[in-house]
């Protein structure tokens, strides 16, 4: 808790925690990083699971790079959100359980890459990619655990505790 009360009380974390106009943009890139990696990531598990099977797999490719750019955004707007008041993000229920599920989220979507990359080079499948059935169930979990994440992250302006008076 040390370290927290340090980084909560330097004059950049204070700044960003007094000011109204600092928390409004890096909510909105946060908003903006959440659009571009859990836009690119759904569609990639309804892909998976049978949508709009006319969108080639090769084509997720470039779009995978957008996706890590999106986390990007959200990694840097996020931590910098926590440092303002990271001593009482670190004790909410709701931000525990974000963190769980975007770790499982992301856990999900190395298992997809791989799953998908062992049947691109699967001697059954010609041009059309072949999708195993365990990538299908990965495919909704990843798609239920970014839910979770949107879910719990919008919580926890709710549940927050007050800073202490
Ligand atoms: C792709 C990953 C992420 C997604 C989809 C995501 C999603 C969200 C959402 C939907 C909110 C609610 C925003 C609002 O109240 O308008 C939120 C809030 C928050 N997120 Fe994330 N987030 C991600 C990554 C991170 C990371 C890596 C951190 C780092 C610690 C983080 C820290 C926070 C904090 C501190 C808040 C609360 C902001 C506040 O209410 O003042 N997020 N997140």
């Amino acid at each position: 808790m040390g370290f927290l009360q340090w980084l909560e009380n330097t004059d950049f974390s204070q700044f960003i925690a007094s000011s109204t106009w600092a928390s409004l943009v890096l909510l909105c890139l946060h908003a903006i990083g959440m659009g571009v990696v859990v836009g690119i990531l759904w569609v990639l598990d309804l892909r998976v699971l049978g949508f709009a099977r006319s969108l080639p797999f090769a084509a997720f490719k470039p779009l995978m790079r957008l996706a890590w750019l999106g986390f990007i955004v959200n990694a840097a707007s996020g931590i910098l959100l926590f440092s303002g008041a990271a001593t009482r993000f670190i004790i909410n229920t709701d931000f525990q359980l974000k963190m769980l599920l975007m770790a499982l989220a992301g856990l999900s979507v190395l298992l997809l890459q791989r799953s998908l990359a062992v049947a691109a080079r699967s001697p059954e499948t010609s041009d059309v990619l072949v999708v195993p059935p365990a990538a299908k169930v990965v495919a909704a979990f990843s798609f239920l655990f970014w839910f979770g994440v949107i879910l719990f992250g919008r919580q926890i302006a709710y549940t927050l505790a007050r800073p202490a008076a």
